[in-house]
């Protein structure tokens, strides 16, 4: 009896609100109309769904072979009940979002004042390769023991699985990833890419970009100081004349893009978290490269130095902290194999007598990063690491 007298309390007390506020007796009518129409409405609605579903399991095999396709908005209801630090860093880098996707969820900054958790800013080295990392040892050995200032992002051939042990710092690093062709748009999708994975980490704040052939000249410490100190970032930016450089503009490229705007540089740079968010953001400049930066024009040599130029001149040292030598001359640099491994190499790539502009100062110390090693360059740069390199 109690749960009848209940519900009848319950309807009074409506009845009362009702009558309150002028509606009276009429009231109760409109309730029965009301019900029915959600009612109907509902029925509608069930059929339609069900019709939808029927039509959608016969037709889409995407419910019984799944692709990368329908996840998105679940993996999102599902991840309101993930752990707050699964959100700041996602606890494995495989996901399945399409680089749209990613490129959307990435461009997320937060617009309140500080951090609900201690963030200690951490440098992304984002690792573009080919398949194998012959100089991960090296690697290993300049980041033991302060692995809460980095992240390691590994974009390889897609299938390929990097041979590291579980205890390395390599491990389960991985990115997914997609084919690149040398000096394609997909090269510098690639590195969108990369920027984007590892823009999900709110705590990445430096970020580098690395080939398999790239080897640290100094500490950690001091390239972790040398990075999250510097106002500006180090993305190689340059006007060159020739027809390597203006040569490769098309007019086509008017008026979104001029030939006054117009850069080269190095693909291999490093930039802040602000600077990451908006080239992984850039849709209408990105687009500009992608239909005219062709044949023979390399996006990844001409987009970040053009779109920084563009916007960020002032955030930008139009320098690159990645030390190459092309003084040989052809389309390839020198690649520096066991025999040139010398201590008194090394130390003239830490400091050949230039002088670089850091912040408002001068320093000896232009380059943190060096290209290209062979395979076989590793145990001659092991023997060094503790007497020139310091680590
Ligand atoms: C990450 O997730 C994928 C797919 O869900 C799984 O196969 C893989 O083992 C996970 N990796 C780690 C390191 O947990
Ligand atoms: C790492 O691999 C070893 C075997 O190679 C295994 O015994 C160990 O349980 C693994 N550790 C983790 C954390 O997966
Ligand atoms: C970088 O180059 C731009 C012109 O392209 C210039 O405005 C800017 O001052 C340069 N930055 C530095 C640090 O020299
Ligand atoms: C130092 O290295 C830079 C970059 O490779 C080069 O341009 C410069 O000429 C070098 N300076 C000396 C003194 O060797
Ligand atoms: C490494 O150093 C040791 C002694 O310092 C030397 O005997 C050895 O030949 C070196 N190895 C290489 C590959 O340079």
């Amino acid at each position: 009896m109690s749960p009848m007298i209940r519900i009848r309390s319950d309807e009074e007390e409506m009845d009362r609100v009702a009558s309150s506020v002028g509606m009276d007796s009429s009231f109760r009518l409109v309730k029965v109309v009301s019900f029915l129409v959600i009612f109907v409405g509902g029925v509608i609605l069930g059929l339609t769904a069900s019709s939808h579903v029927n039509r959608y399991i016969t037709t889409q095999t995407d419910l019984f072979f799944p692709t990368n396709r329908n996840p998105p908005i679940r993996e999102m209801e599902k991840c309101l009940n993930c752990p707050f630090r699964s959100f700041l860093k996602p606890d494995n880098l495989t996901h399945s979002m399409t680089d749209e996707e990613l490129f959307w969820r990435a461009s997320m900054v937060p617009t309140k004042e500080g951090y609900p958790f201690k963030r200690v800013p951490k440098v992304a080295f984002m690792f573009l390769t080919r398949g194998p990392l012959p100089l991960v040892p090296l690697w290993e050995r300049f980041f033991k023991g302060h692995e809460a200032l980095f992240s390691i992002y590994i974009h390889t051939p897609p299938g390929y699985i990097l041979d590291v042990s579980n205890t390395s710092a390599f491990y389960g690093r991985q990115i997914p990833s997609l084919d690149v062709q040398w000096g394609g748009i997909t090269l510098a999708d690639a590195e969108r890419r990369l920027l984007a994975n590892a823009l999900l980490d709110f705590s990445n704040e430096r970020f580098v970009l690395l080939s398999e052939s790239c080897i640290p000249v100094y500490n950690f410490p001091t390239v972790y100081k040398y990075l999250i100190d510097s106002v500006r970032s180090f993305v190689d930016s340059y006007d060159d004349p020739s027809r390597y450089g203006r040569g490769r503009y098309s007019k086509n490229m008017y008026p979104e893009i001029k030939l006054k705007q117009w850069r080269k540089g190095s693909q291999w740079f490093e930039m802040n978290r602000f600077l990451a968010v908006y080239i992984i953001s850039d849709t209408k400049y990105y687009r500009v490269f992608r239909k005219h930066c062709k044949p023979s024009c390399y996006p990844d040599e001409h987009y970040l130095p053009t779109y920084l130029n563009m916007f960020f001149q002032t955030l930008n040292s139009n320098r690159s902290v990645t030390w190459v030598d092309w003084s040989k001359g052809g389309p390839h640099p020198a690649t520096f194999g066991e025999s040139d491994i010398t201590q008194g190499f090394i130390e003239s790539i830490r400091n050949n007598g230039t002088v670089c502009s850091y912040n408002s100062e001068q320093t000896s110390v232009c380059y943190l990063f060096a290209r290209k090693f062979a395979a076989d360059a590793l145990e001659p740069l092991l023997n060094l690491t503790s007497t020139v390199m310091k680590f």
